[in-house]
């Protein structure tokens, strides 16, 4: 594991030397911390943030706002990781001297080393542009773009046609032309993900979208089993922390309840002269 701050170049050149690139979200100071420190190569400060912390139903209401909160936090967690942080949806809509101050405020404000951006349409391409003209590093994101969902008619996987995987190649083509230095691929079939990422010299990230990809991320809550009101077939559980925090709860509950809790070992003692003292 590189033990120096990893760079976005470090990010790019693992796809030249075959090293799969680890990514995974964050939203706080303590989670960001602990993968930090167990090495992960970089944190995605995603807008995931509305489903599995703010208890949103998807992340279109995600503001500006929210996010930097989030970033700032993590921000203070990571000294090792390239830290991304996922423009909410419209913050990078309307126009292109507004999506360049709004992915200038990640950098300045939130102490982000890059933007993550949805979608790859012309209009898209374009912003990217500007945004990278303007010296931010930025990560594109293709497929299933949540924040467009209904447009695509739901959570569905992407590009299973020849004519849409080829509109996905030719939208990563135009993504890597435009100046990102990665692409998230969501919910895509795996033989697409391969021929993409074949074609580009940037890497795939691979979010659902197989094992051809330069990389894999997971949003954490998923990966942690701490969201559970959907879990996507692609989301390996690596540990089931709704459990474990449910059986935490239930044992403090009762342990309070029976006065089991706190025992000695938590408690403050005052010395007996003390105690004479007060006269009570
Ligand atoms: O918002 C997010 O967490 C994401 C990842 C799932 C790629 O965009």
């Amino acid at each position: 594991m590189q033990k120096n701050k990893m760079t976005i170049p470090d990010l790019v050149q693992m796809k030249s030397k075959a090293e799969k690139i680890t990514i995974l979200t964050a939203y706080d100071f303590p989670m960001a911390s602990i993968i930090d420190q167990a090495g992960i190569d970089a944190i995605l400060v995603g807008d995931s943030l509305g489903n599995v912390v703010l208890g949103y139903e998807s992340t279109v209401p995600v503001t500006m706002e929210e996010m930097l909160h989030h970033i700032k936090a993590v921000k203070r967690g990571t000294k090792r990781a390239v830290l991304i942080g996922d423009m909410p949806f419209m913050s990078f809509n309307i126009s292109i001297e507004e999506s360049i101050f709004n992915a200038g405020r990640f950098i300045k404000e939130g102490g982000a080393d890059a933007v993550k951006v949805e979608g790859g349409n012309g209009k898209t391409i374009a912003t990217v542009k500007a945004i990278v003209e303007a010296g931010i590093p930025v990560m594109g994101h293709l497929g299933l773009t949540p924040q467009t969902a209904c447009i695509l008619g739901g959570y569905k996987v992407q590009g299973k046609n020849a004519e849409k995987a080829k509109e996905i190649l030719q939208q990563a083509q135009a993504l890597e032309s435009a100046g990102c230095f990665s692409i998230v691929l969501e919910c895509v079939p795996d033989k697409l993900s391969e021929v993409v990422t074949q074609k580009l010299k940037v890497p795939t990230i691979s979010c659902g979208a197989g094992s051809a990809c330069d990389g894999q991320v997971l949003v954490i809550h998923d990966m942690l089993g701490m969201y559970e009101h959907f879990v996507p077939k692609f989301v390996k559980q690596y540990a089931n922390l709704t459990k474990e925090i449910s059986r935490a709860t239930q044992d403090y509950i009762q342990e309070v309840r029976q006065g089991k809790y706190p025992g000695q070992e938590h408690i403050f003692n005052m010395d007996q002269e003390e105690v004479e003292k007060l006269g009570c």
